[in-house]
C-alpha cells in the first residue's frame, strides 16, 4: 500500500487527520490520462466529447457504488466547500425570509461557512446542533431546535476533528418527522383570526399545528367583540371521487398481482384508515406508510412498516417487486419512494388525494383518483359485493 503513495517515499510524517489528502499515484495518472485522452466539453456530437461523458459517467457510477447511493446523487466539483456553496444557493432558490438552517458545532468549516453566508444574504435564521461532552452530535438538542420552518440540517457523517461518527439516518428520521406546523398569535386584534385559521389547518390539512401565544400578548385584552367571530371551522365536505374513477381504480386492483398500497398524511383517520386496511384485505395488497402516517397499520399483519429510507430491507424488496403500488392521501415523494427506486420498472402507479394539485407531483402517475381516501376506498369496496377476499 505504501509503495503506491510517493508522498510517503521520503522522511516526512504527515498527521493530517482526515487522511484524504496525500492520493496514490494511480490518481495523478488517471486524472493526467484523462486531460490527455478526453479534453472536451460535453453535450457535443465528437469523438472527445463523448469520452470525456463516458469519464464522467464512470466515475460518478463507481462513486455511486462506493458511497451506497445513486450515481445521480454523486456530483464532482472543485473541492467540498465550493460544492457546498453551490449546493446551498442551488437549494435555497424558493425558501422564504426565516426560514432556518441547523448546522453543526462537530463541522468542518466548509460545512458551516457556505449556510451561514447564505443566511446572511437571504434573510434566514441559522441555528447550532450542540455536541454531547464526549463529542457526538447531541440528537437530543437537534430534536428541540427542529420545526417546520428548518430547510436544511446540515451536518457532518464524521468528524474531520475527533472522529466521532454522526447517526445519520437518525438525522434524517427527526428531521423528517417533523410534520408539525408552527403558527403565532400577533396581536389581541387578530388572535381570533388567527387561532381559527390554526384550528382549520389542522383540521383540514390533518397536522399538528402548534399555537404559539407569546406572553406580552396574552396580557393584552381582546379588543369587545372580537370574541363574537370565534366559532368552529366548517368541517371540510369529504370530496366524492367520480364513479369512472372508482371503476378505473378498481380495474386495476382486479388486475394486480401484487399490489402495495402505501398510505400518508391523508390516510391518518381511523376511518381512512380502516377503509384502506379493508380494501387492502380484500385484493391481497400488502401495507406501508409514508413516515408521517408511520404505526397507522401498527398491528395488521400486512403491514411492512414505513415505505422509503427507513423501510427494512424486506419491506423495501416487496415495495420494488410490486406491480401496483397506490398512494392513499400520500405525495410517494423523495423520500417515501427513495427517489423513485422504490418503484419497478413496468409498476402500475396510482395516486388518490382529495387535492387534485397534488397528483402526480413527485411522480408519474398512470391513474390519478380526486378523493377523499375514506370515500375512495369505500367506494370501491362497495363495487365489490364484498366478497370473493382473497
Ligand atoms: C469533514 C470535512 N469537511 C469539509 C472539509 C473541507 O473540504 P475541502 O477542502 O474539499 O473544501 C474537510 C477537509 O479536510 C473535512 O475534513
Amino acid at each position: 500500500m505504501r509503495a503506491r503513495f510517493s508522498s510517503l517515499q521520503g522522511d516526512f510524517v504527515f498527521l493530517d487527520a482526515p487522511g484524504g489528502s496525500q492520493v496514490p499515484d494511480e490518481v495523478g495518472a488517471a486524472i493526467a490520462r484523462t486531460l490527455r485522452d478526453a479534453s472536451a466539453n460535453i453535450g457535443a456530437n465528437y469523438e472527445t466529447s463523448k469520452r470525456v461523458e463516458h469519464v464522467l459517467a464512470t466515475a460518478r457510477a463507481d462513486a455511486g457504488r462506493f458511497l451506497n447511493c445513486s450515481p445521480d446523487d454523486v456530483i464532482f466539483g472543485t473541492n467540498m466547500t465550493v460544492l457546498d456553496f453551490t449546493l446551498s444557493r442551488t437549494a435555497s432558490r424558493d425558501w422564504k425570509e426565516g426560514d432556518r438552517i441547523l448546522v453543526s458545532r462537530l463541522d468542518h468549516d466548509g460545512g458551516v461557512a457556505p449556510w451561514i453566508e447564505l443566511a446572511a444574504d437571504r434573510g434566514f435564521e441559522v441555528d447550532w446542533i450542540d455536541v454531547t461532552p464526549d463529542l457526538r452530535l447531541d440528537l437530543d438538542d437537534l430534536e428541540r431546535k427542529l420545526d417546520e420552518r428548518v430547510r436544511v440540517v446540515a451536518c457532518v457523517a464524521s468528524s474531520n476533528a475527533v472522529g466521532t461518527i454522526v447517526d445519520l439516518p437518525r438525522v434524517s428520521e427527526l428531521a423528517h418527522a417533523v410534520g408539525a406546523l408552527s403558527a403565532r398569535v400577533t396581536s389581541p386584534e387578530d388572535a381570533v383570526e388567527e387561532a381559527c385559521a390554526a384550528v382549520r389547518r389542522a383540521l383540514h390539512e390533518r397536522r399538528t399545528v402548534l399555537l404559539n401565544l407569546p406572553l406580552q400578548v396574552q396580557a393584552l385584552d381582546v379588543p369587545d367583540g372580537a370574541l363574537d367571530l370565534a366559532a368552529p371551522p366548517a368541517a371540510r365536505a369529504a370530496v366524492e371521487p367520480t364513479a369512472a374513477d372508482t371503476a378505473a381504480l378498481a380495474e386495476v386492483l382486479e388486475r394486480a398481482r401484487r399490489p402495495v398500497f402505501v398510505a400518508g398524511r391523508g390516510a391518518r383517520t381511523p376511518g381512512g384508515r380502516d377503509a384502506v386496511a379493508e380494501l387492502a384485505q380484500h385484493y391481497g395488497a400488502l401495507l406501508a406508510t409514508s413516515a408521517v402516517a408511520r404505526g397507522l397499520f401498527h398491528g395488521n399483519p400486512w403491514s411492512l412498516d414505513v415505505s422509503g429510507g427507513f423501510s427494512s430491507p424486506l419491506a423495501a424488496e416487496l415495495i420494488q417487486g410490486a406491480d401496483l403500488i397506490v398512494g392513499w392521501g400520500c405525495a410517494l415523494n423523495m423520500w417515501t419512494m427513495r427517489h423513485g427506486s422504490l418503484i419497478g420498472a413496468d409498476t402500475t402507479v396510482v395516486q388518490v388525494d382529495d387535492e387534485a394539485s397534488a397528483l402526480g407531483t413527485h411522480r408519474d402517475v398512470q391513474l390519478g383518483v380526486t378523493g377523499d381516501v375514506e370515500l375512495t376506498a369505500q367506494r370501491v369496496l362497495d363495487g365489490t359485493g364484498g366478497g370473493g377476499r382473497r
